[in-house]
C-alpha cells in the first residue's frame, strides 16, 4: 500500500517559497495538507489552512490533530536581528516540537541549513563533508538552525519522535553562481528530499544534507541515501552559463566560497532577509 496516499501532514511556513516548490508535488503524490503560516497564502492548493504565528502553541496543537507528520519550514531563512531570529526560529521550532509531541504526531521533518555548519571548509578533491558533521555556524541564522537541530535531537531522544532534520544548501530554480554547482539543490529535488523524509521506515534522530547530485557536490550523500533520497538534478548542466568568459560577473567564485562551506554568508556582511525581503 502506498504511504503517502491520503496521509495527512502539517506544513508550516506554507505560505513561502520553498513550500510554494513542495507543495504540489506532495499534493500529487497523494499528500492531504494542514497549511500553516502566519500570513495568508496567495493560493490556498484546495488544503486547511490555519493562519498564526508558530509560537501559538494551543493553536498548532489543535491544527495537528491526527497529522502523521509536521514538515516545519516557517521561520528568517536569512540573516536578521537576533531578538527576531529567536522568536521566530527558535521559540517557533521548540513551540512547532512541543504541540507535535502533544498532538501525539510520531515525526518531524525540520528545515535546518548548510549554514548551521557553515564555516566548515571546503573539503579536498575527492572527500565529503558527513551529513551530521559538527556545528560550525556563520551567522545568527545558522545559530538558530543549529538550535533546531538540537530541538529536534531533543524531541528524538526524550520523547521517542522521529525527527529528520534536512541541511537543506542552496534551493533556487537553477544554480546562480559558481559555488551552487557544488550545492545547489533543485525544486523536484527538494520534494524528492521531503518525500523521502516522510516516507523513511528507520526510527530516530537524523541529519541529511539537502542537495542535488551535482558532479561537484562535497557533501556526502550517505544519510540521504539511508532515507531512500535519489536526487537526480545536476548543477553541472547550468556549468557553462556560469563558468567562462560570457558568465554574469556576480557568478564568480569568491574566497569565502573556497574557503568555506558557507561561502560569502562568512564573510563580515552576510547578505540580510531584510536586504532581498525589505517589507518583512
Ligand atoms: N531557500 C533555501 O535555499 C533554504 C536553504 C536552507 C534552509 N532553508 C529553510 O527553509 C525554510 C523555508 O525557507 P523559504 O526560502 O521558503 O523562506 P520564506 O521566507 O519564503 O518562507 C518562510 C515562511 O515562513 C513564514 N513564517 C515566518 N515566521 C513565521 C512565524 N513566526 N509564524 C508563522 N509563519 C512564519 C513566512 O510567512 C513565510 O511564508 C526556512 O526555515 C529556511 O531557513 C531554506
Amino acid at each position: 500500500m502506498n504511504p503517502e496516499r491520503g496521509a495527512k501532514i502539517a506544513l508550516t511556513g506554507a505560505a513561502g517559497s520553498l513550500a510554494g516548490d513542495i507543495i504540489p508535488r506532495l499534493l500529487d503524490a497523494g499528500y492531504s495538507l494542514v497549511c500553516v503560516d502566519r500570513v495568508a497564502p496567495a493560493e490556498s492548493y484546495g488544503q486547511e489552512w490555519v493562519i498564526t504565528e508558530v509560537t501559538e502553541t494551543e493553536t498548532l496543537v489543535d491544527a495537528f490533530a491526527g497529522c502523521a507528520a509536521v514538515v516545519h519550514l516557517a521561520g528568517i531563512p536569512l540573516e536578521a536581528d537576533w531578538d527576531r531570529i529567536l522568536t521566530a526560529n527558535i521559540d517557533g521550532t521548540h513551540s512547532v516540537l512541543d504541540a507535535a509531541h502533544r498532538a501525539g504526531v510520531p515525526r518531524a521533518v525540520l528545515a535546518s541549513s548548510i549554514h548551521a555548519t557553515g564555516f566548515t571548509a571546503v573539503p579536498r578533491p575527492g572527500e565529503l563533508v558527513p551529513d551530521d558533521t559538527a556545528v560550525r555556524p556563520n551567522t545568527l541564522y545558522g545559530v538558530s538552525k543549529a538550535a533546531v537541530e538540537a530541538l529536534g535531537s531533543y524531541y528524538s531522544d526524550r520523547y521517542g519522535m522521529d525527527v529528520i532534520c534536512l541541511r537543506i544548501a542552496s534551493r533556487f530554480d537553477r544554480p546562480r553562481d559558481v559555488r551552487m554547482l557544488s550545492t545547489w539543490l533543485s525544486p523536484d529535488d527538494a520534494a524528492r528530499l521531503f518525500r523521502a523524509a516522510l516516507t523513511d521506515s528507520g526510527h530516530g534522530f537524523r541529519i541529511v544534507w539537502g542537495v542535488s547530485a551535482n558532479t561537484r557536490s562535497y557533501l556526502s550523500p550517505d544519510a540521504g541515501r539511508a532515507i531512500g533520497y535519489v536526487p537526480q538534478d545536476d548543477a553541472e548542466s547550468y556549468a557553462k552559463d556560469l563558468i567562462g568568459p560570457a558568465a554574469p560577473s556576480a557568478a564568480a567564485e569568491t574566497d569565502w566560497d573556497r574557503q568555506f562551506i558557507g561561502g560569502v554568508f562568512c564573510s563580515p556582511r552576510p547578505p540580510r532577509h531584510t536586504d532581498m525581503h525589505p517589507s518583512k
